[in-house]
């Protein structure tokens, strides 16, 4: 089966939750599933994840048990999802490979959150895409590309149409790891694509771009692997 592993951004559930955004997104989901693909969703955790990591950081807290708050809040996220895709989703939202590999033989659109602490839902994505054996991972996120430096701080950053996976390593090399601040893609993220070469575009998420990118056509940046 042709499948599509897509990390949805965070930033698509806002506090109150916009439900013609999910129904849209979700209605491109539905579209690539009437092509014959498994489309694969990976939800964010979003304000959600951060309001709770922040509060519990306060406590003082370890980063651990902030960063299961994040999961729980993804996984929050992916019921909604699985809530507006009705039966064509898988019903449940695995917490571990096992029961991905489970939802992946029902054939349905199978959608997750987090899965463990220490990365992102980015490195669950690329994880989740390993082993679905997915023919390409979309990382739908809130900027329409990679840039040489944070596009929202130097206006004059320059967008990648291609980026290797090596000097994508050393950008996001540079930034924290910490519950709620994993960016674009985290190192582990990246190893995981390398080591499997995993086809990736990173996208600005909208549902007309999810399907472009899906159909292969040449949108925010491709990840290419590193010889
Ligand atoms: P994300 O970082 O993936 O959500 O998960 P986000 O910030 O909404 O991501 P974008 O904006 O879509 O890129 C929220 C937090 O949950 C924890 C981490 O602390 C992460 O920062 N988390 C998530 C894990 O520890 N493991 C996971 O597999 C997923």
């Amino acid at each position: 089966m042709y499948r599509i592993v897509i990390k949805l951004s965070g930033s698509k559930f806002k506090v109150p939750i916009n439900l013609d955004v999910i129904k849209s997104l979700c209605t491109a989901f539905i579209s690539l599933a009437d092509e014959g693909v498994q489309p694969i969703i990976v939800t964010g955790g979003g304000a959600v994840a951060r309001f709770y990591i922040d509060a519990v950081r306060a406590l003082k807290s370890d980063e651990t048990t902030l960063d299961e708050l994040g999961i729980l809040a993804s996984r929050l996220n992916a019921r909604i999802i699985i809530s507006c895709l009705g039966s064509m989703a898988y019903p449940i939202v695995p917490s571990n490979m096992e029961e991905v590999s489970l939802a992946l033989t029902s054939g349905k659109i199978v959608v997750l959150g987090g899965l463990y602490p220490g990365h992102s839902t980015n490195a669950t994505a690329a994880l989740v895409a390993e082993k679905a054996c997915a023919n390409l991972f979309i990382n739908a996120t809130d900027v329409d590309g990679v840039y040489s430096e944070d596009p929202k701080v130097n206006k004059n950053a320059k967008r990648f149409t291609k980026i290797d996976t090596k000097t994508l390593f050393n950008l996001v090399n540079k930034l924290p790891m910490m519950a709620g601040t994993y960016d674009l893609m985290d190192p582990l993220s990246i190893k995981i694509i390398e080591r499997s070469k995993i086809k990736v575009r990173i996208i600005l998420c909208s549902p007309e771009n999810i399907v472009d990118a899906a159909k292969g056509l040449p949108i925010g940046t491709e990840v290419v692997v590193s010889i």
